[in-house]
């Protein structure tokens, strides 16, 4: 028979770990998918061949460029075709994190030159 604090204490866990994905909040991964990017873009060798493969892009795109373009593409390239997307900053900011783990092994597409 196992202790009721015990069983009480197993039960607030079992509610943690069911909340924690919803509170883990915004998937990356997720947004990428549904807000349009892979229309354009490729993401691990998924998607659209009109903009650079999204992994290559910490190549030359810091955060803080990388957040600015995601957020009003002309800012910071005027001359750049890749629509304004309607996303929050949080969602941005997960995209941009998630985009800069691929930093060490990105490389520029050849010919590639960043406006
Ligand atoms: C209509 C096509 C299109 C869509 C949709 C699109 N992009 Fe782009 N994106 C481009 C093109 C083309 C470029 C390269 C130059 C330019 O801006 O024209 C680019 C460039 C980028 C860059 C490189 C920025 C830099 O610093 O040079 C990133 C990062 C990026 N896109 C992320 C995204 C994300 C994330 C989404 C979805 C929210 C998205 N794009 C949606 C076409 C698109």
């Amino acid at each position: 028979m196992v202790r009721k604090g015990t069983q009480i204490g197993l039960a607030a866990g079992l509610v943690v770990l069911m909340a924690a994905p919803v509170y883990a909040g915004i998937s990356p991964k997720f947004l990428i998918e549904r807000k349009g990017c892979l229309s354009c873009h490729s993401l691990l060798g998924k998607g659209g061949r009109m903009g650079p493969p999204l992994q290559s892009t910490p190549a030359w795109s810091d955060p803080d460029r990388m957040f600015k373009y995601i957020q009003d593409p002309k800012s910071v390239n005027p001359k750049s075709i890749m629509p304004k997307v309607r996303l929050k900053e949080a969602e941005i900011q997960a995209i941009v994190d998630y985009l800069q783990t691929f930093k060490k092994d990105a490389k520029a597409p050849k010919g590639w030159k960043p406006k």
